[in-house]
Parts: structure tokens; C-alpha cells; sequence
């Protein structure tokens, strides 16, 4: 196919279509996406491109895997649908419900599906605001979250994001939605004397509570490993002292999985690498690896034996709650996970990756800081090293890297000063390497 291929649906794409985070100076240089073998992506001029972020973090088993499409077309022939509100189910939901239990942390036994993770932050905060009115503590209902968090854009999610960029052209936020700073291992500074810095990141927690009030104080959200906000990793004593804060205010502690689950880190689930459980959790994503849009909330036994015996309908629906084909891909998907150890071929890929970053990148004079866990890494490009002095945004120095990378064949995604990697899990050793020759290469394009 010629280069007019492309161009000529995106001439049909801009005259009709809005996207996610739409910028119509954007999409007019956009890729239009045709094809996908495994970890790589065709587009429609028939280049090959490596799925530098498995699509937006979720397709951990790539494309084209025939188990995922079948287990999906099967259900559509038996049923395409049928509602999930109370009074309905069906198999697939309950099968996989059941496999959540199983594989999530010990304590979170009951599930609700959604269609993404957006809609997953907003269950789990009117799960926390139900389940406090329930306890007889109505005025709990404040959410803490954390800057450089991303929680998806729907209102109240967008709320909870902590990434001030999404927020403006939406003002105003709605009340009660705090945020901290980020344990930022590269960029966070403990106070003078402070035990640790993961310790006084997290009693940044403690102060906002103590702030806020505990008695008005529902949940704090955070995702294991920051995401969308730069790949950044909390230093290993962090989430332990959030639990410990969390338990001594009442406040709910919610993992936010939805690109840590399912493997991507090198565990099942994030808050594994700290022996750390939450009392509620959320997903999406690698649940179906991206083959259908599903994600879900996970709730510990307490807040669902309080909700059981309460007696009180919890008023929150979605259509798409428990769709058949999506937890049916779900189901398999799990299976997937198991059987080819997603986890432990997350943990060495991530490993491969990262150490390969280092290699080829740690000496340059504008590589500030190299991150990663499991098979989710980042390169922070930084002015000037020693003072850690940031690029201005303007001059979107890791979009260009970004840009050079996407010439050389690599499709990922940047921070204004990130550079993000996370591809899929079934990735072969030798693309890995291509990557990272591909980024420094970019790099040195761009930065010399
Ligand atoms: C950690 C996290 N939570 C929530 C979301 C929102 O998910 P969705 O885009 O499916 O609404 C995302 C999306 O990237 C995410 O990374």
C-alpha cells in the first residue's frame, strides 16, 4: 500500500471523528491501524510498527491470540447478551468472578464488572460513600489521591486523577477530592530527619487525613505502580505505612490495578511486591488484553458482608455490567495468564528491558533517571542532570523522541519529559533489544 493509503482515511477521520484527548493539530499527522501479529501493529500503508505499549498498556497477550477470539466468538453465537442487573447473570460472569477471587488478594471476594476503568474509579467511590452511610458514618465520603496519578476522565475520575492537565477546560472539580504528593522516588524530598523517603511520602497521607479530618475521609486511591503519570515505581516502604495509615483513620485503601493487574509487573497484582492488601481494588485492561472493553471492582469480605446485610440496593448500573462475551474473553484470558506465567515472563522481559535501557542510555548527559517494574519502564529526560531541572513542556522534548522513535518503528507514548515502555507480554527477547536500540537511537537523534 502507498503512503496515500494512510492519509487518505485520515482526511475521512478528521472530517467526522472526535478521539480521546481530540487535538485536530494532532491527528492530522495520526496513524490509522489496520492489523496486529503479536507484539507488532500494521498500519494501513502495511508497515509494521512494535506495540511499544501493548495499545494503551492492556494488550498483554498481543494480537491475533486465536484462544481469546474464540472463547469471545463462541459466546457471541450462544448469546450475544443478556443484562446483568440484579435479578440476571450468567456463566461466563459468575466463572469469572469466581477466578478473580482466586487470584486477587486474599481478602477481596466479590466483584463487579464494568466496561473500563474510568467507570471502575467511580464504582469504587460510590462503593466507599455507600459503604460508610452504611456504617453509620454518612459524612465519610472525601477521596485522597495522589499528583502524577491518572484514575481515567470521567467526572468524578477525573476528580481523583492527579495529572493537572486534564483538568482545566472541565472546571470546576467537584468537592472533596484531595491530592498528595507522589512517593516520586527521582523527584520526592523527605523533610529534614524524616526515616525514609518512601516513609515521609506516605505519611503525606497522614497529614492530608489529619488535614481533611479522618471523620470525613472515605478512600485514598493509588496505583501501585504510577502509570500514565511517568512509570514511577514507590520505594518498597511506602505502601506498607499507607496500609498502616489507612487502617488507624477508617479510611478505605484502593489499589487502582488497572495496568498493574493480571502480570504487567512482575506479580499478579502490584501491591504483591510489598506484601500489602487492599480493602478494595479496581481493573480493566489485561483482563481481556484489550479484545473487549470489561473492567471491574474487587471489595474486601467486610464491606461486602456489611453490604449483604444490609438490605439496602446499591443504585449503580451499567448496561454493560457482566457482558457475556467480555468476561468470557475474560475467562480465557485468565487461563492464558496462568498457564504461560504472564507474571514471571513480565518480571524477566522487564527485567531485560530495563537493564538494555541502562546499558545504552544511563551515561547520556540528558537521561536523568531510568525506571521500571516488570515489564513497565520509562526514560526521564532532564535539562541539566545535576540539578534534575526539567525541560520546559513546550519544547516536548519526549514527544520528539517520541516521533523519532515512531520513524525508526517503535509506537509508544510520552509525559512531556517521559518517555513510556510497556509492550505486550508475550514480546520476544529479540524485539525487546530492538526497542532499546530503537530509544537510544531516538534519544541521540534528538538530544545528541
Ligand atoms: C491506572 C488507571 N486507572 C484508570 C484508567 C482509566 O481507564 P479507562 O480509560 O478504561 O476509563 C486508566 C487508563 O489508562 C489507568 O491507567
Amino acid at each position: 500500500m502507498s503512503n496515500d493509503a494512510e492519509a487518505a482515511l485520515l482526511d475521512r477521520d478528521n472530517a467526522h471523528l472526535l478521539h480521546p484527548l481530540h487535538s485536530h493539530a494532532v491527528h492530522a499527522t495520526g496513524k490509522v491501524w489496520v492489523g496486529g501479529e503479536g507484539a507488532f501493529l500494521v498500519d494501513a500503508n502495511g508497515d509494521r510498527y512494535i506495540d511499544g505499549l501493548s495499545g494503551l498498556w492492556n494488550n498483554t497477550a498481543g494480537n491475533g491470540c486465536r484462544e481469546l477470539v474464540e472463547a469471545g466468538s463462541k459466546q457471541l453465537a450462544e448469546m450475544a447478551y443478556a443484562s446483568g442487573y440484579s435479578g440476571s447473570t450468567n456463566p461466563r460472569a459468575i466463572e469469572l468472578a469466581e477466578k478473580l477471587a482466586r487470584i486477587t488478594y486474599p481478602n477481596i471476594n466479590h466483584f463487579f464488572f464494568t466496561s473500563g476503568g474510568g467507570e471502575a474509579t467511580d464504582s469504587n467511590i460510590k462503593m466507599a460513600r455507600y459503604y460508610w452511610k452504611l456504617k453509620g458514618q454518612p459524612e465519610k465520603t472525601k477521596v485522597i489521591s495522589r499528583i502524577w496519578g491518572y484514575h481515567g476522565v470521567t467526572l468524578a475520575a477525573m476528580c481523583a486523577t492527579g495529572m493537572s492537565i486534564y483538568w482545566p477546560m472541565f472546571e470546576p472539580r467537584m468537592p472533596g477530592f484531595v491530592h498528595i504528593p507522589s512517593p516520586y522516588p527521582y523527584r520526592y524530598e523527605a523533610p529534614e530527619g524524616a526515616e525514609s523517603q518512601g516513609i515521609a511520602a506516605a505519611d503525606e497521607l497522614e497529614k492530608a487525613i489529619l488535614a481533611e479530618g479522618p471523620e470525613t475521609v472515605a478512600m485514598f486511591i493509588a496505583e501501585p505502580v504510577q502509570g500514565g503519570g511517568g512509570v514511577i515505581p514507590p520505594q518498597p516502604d511506602y505502601f506498607p505505612r499507607i496500609r498502616e495509615i489507612c487502617t488507624k483513620y477508617d479510611v478505605l485503601m484502593v489499589s487502582d490495578e488497572v495496568i498493574t493487574g493480571f502480570g504487567r509487573t512482575g506479580k499478579m497484582f502490584g501491591l504483591q511486591h510489598w506484601d500489602v492488601e487492599p480493602d478494595m481494588i479496581q481493573y480493566a485492561k489485561a483482563i481481556t488484553s484489550g479484545y473487549f472493553s470489561l473492567g471491574g471492582i474487587g471489595i474486601s469480605d467486610e464491606i461486602a458482608n456489611t453490604m449483604h446485610e444490609s438490605g439496602k440496593p446499591w443504585m449503580h448500573a451499567y448496561t454493560y455490567s457482566a457482558h457475556p462475551t467480555g468476561c468470557a474473553i475474560g475467562c480465557a484470558m485468565m487461563d492464558l495468564i496462568e498457564r504461560e506465567d504472564f507474571p514471571g515472563q513480565a518480571a524477566a522481559k522487564g527485567k531485560r528491558l530495563l537493564v538494555g535501557l541502562k546499558d545504552a542510555l544511563a551515561d547520556h548527559p540528558n537521561v536523568g533517571d531510568i525506571r521500571g517494574l516488570g515489564l513497565m519502564c520509562a526514560v526521564e529526560y532532564v535539562k541539566d542532570r545535576a540539578t534534575k531541572e526539567s525541560f520546559d513542556p513546550a519544547d516536548g522534548i519526549a514527544a520528539k523522541i517520541n516521533a523519532e522513535a515512531v520513524a525508526r518503528g517503535l509506537f509508544s507514548r510520552s509525559r512531556p519529559d517521559v518517555f513510556m515502555v510497556a509492550p505486550p507480554i508475550i514480546i520476544d527477547d529479540e524485539t525487546i533489544d530492538q526497542m532499546v536500540e530503537i530509544t537510544a537511537e531516538s534519544t541521540r537523534a534528538v538530544l545528541g
